[in-house]
């Protein structure tokens, strides 16, 4: 595995607010408050998912929920050894890791993240999976660096909501998608339907502390896969499949409230309840949900 020669490790001040946000809560809140190889949220079988007090990257239960949840997203692209498959946004490596183990096919990770990229590059060399797994420095909402027509299939997870040009994204994933070619996503979606008023009060809240640039609905990602001349072949939510994440939201926000009220309290953990309590509350009412599509490049006509 080799990180490509457009990472370009020098320090930026220039940084976008996406990768400073990485930079900051990837060591922590994610690989030692989360999971260790995975950045998005799981699926959970009954009796899964840890109590509160639980150390979230020890529980199995946490780590079957993370790798059942990009099985689902990518189930509909039926993955194959021959396949080359870009993962877009790609955090540190655990769904490049997991489709190379599973599916022997070649996987090239994207991200906008030095740090990340770093971490993902060690777990690579640890897997023995260097000669299928490689990364580029890219910035999704610009370009995707790989020629016309020349990948199987796109996977993105969580990761759009970041872009600041999420159409620029699609137009991108179509161009470099063989005719038939797949993408499968989740992302982080504010409910269709929403009045401005609920948007403003529910969503905007949500969207500094976690570095997100706004949130699609269905009808708007509808709208933008279809004007990057995609075929969209499904677009679902988890059936309340995903509501254990909502109790870890939950519980985050209780522990850290606890801190607060035990008179432990720097502006570090007042961010943190400001972060996880406009989530909770988004995701509790109904405003934010989780929501995954399918969609195909079009077969060449004529
Ligand atoms: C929630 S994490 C998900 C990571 C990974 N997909 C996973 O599921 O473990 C979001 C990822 O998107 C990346 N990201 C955010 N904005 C990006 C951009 N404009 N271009 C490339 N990657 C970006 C972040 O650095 C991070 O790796």
């Amino acid at each position: 595995m080799t990180v490509s020669k457009h990472l370009d490790t020098s320090t930026s001040d220039k940084k976008k607010a996406a990768e400073r946000y990485y930079d900051e809560n990837t060591p922590g809140i994610y690989l030692k408050g989360w999971n260790r190889d995975h950045i998005h949220f799981g699926l959970f079988e009954p009796g899964e998912c840890p109590g509160p007090g639980e150390v979230l990257a020890d529980s199995p239960g946490l780590a079957r929920a993370v790798e059942r949840m990009v099985e689902v997203i990518v189930a509909p692209a039926g993955i194959a050894a021959h396949h080359h498959v870009v993962d877009a946004g790609c955090g540190v490596g655990g769904t490049a890791i997991h489709l190379a183990r599973t599916r022997g096919c070649r996987v090239t990770g994207v991200n906008l993240n030095r740090m990340q990229l770093e971490i993902a590059t060690g777990k690579v060399r640890e897997a023995g999976l260097d000669h299928l797994i490689g990364f580029q420095f890219a910035d999704c909402s610009l370009s995707l660096p790989f020629a016309d027509a020349s990948i199987d299939v796109v996977v993105n997870i969580e990761s759009a909501c970041h872009y600041d040009d999420r159409k620029q994204f699609l137009r991108e994933a179509s161009r470099i998608l063989k005719p038939s070619g797949i993408i499968v996503a989740m992302d982080w979606m504010a409910r269709d339907g929403l009045t401005v008023e609920e948007y403003d009060k529910f969503i905007v809240p949500l969207c500094t502390p976690f570095a997100v640039s706004g949130l699609e609905s269905q009808s708007t990602y509808t709208d933008i896969l279809r004007e990057a001349g995609l075929e969209i072949l499904q677009f679902e939510d988890f059936d309340g499949k995903d509501a254990d994440n909502l109790r870890l939201v939950e519980n985050a926000y209780n522990f850290l409230s606890t801190l607060q009220f035990s008179g432990i309290e720097t502006p570090g953990i007042r961010g943190l309840i400001d972060q996880f309590g406009t989530l909770y509350e988004a995701w509790r009412n109904g405003s934010f949900e989780l929501r995954r599509y399918c969609a195909r490049k079009p077969e060449e006509t004529g």
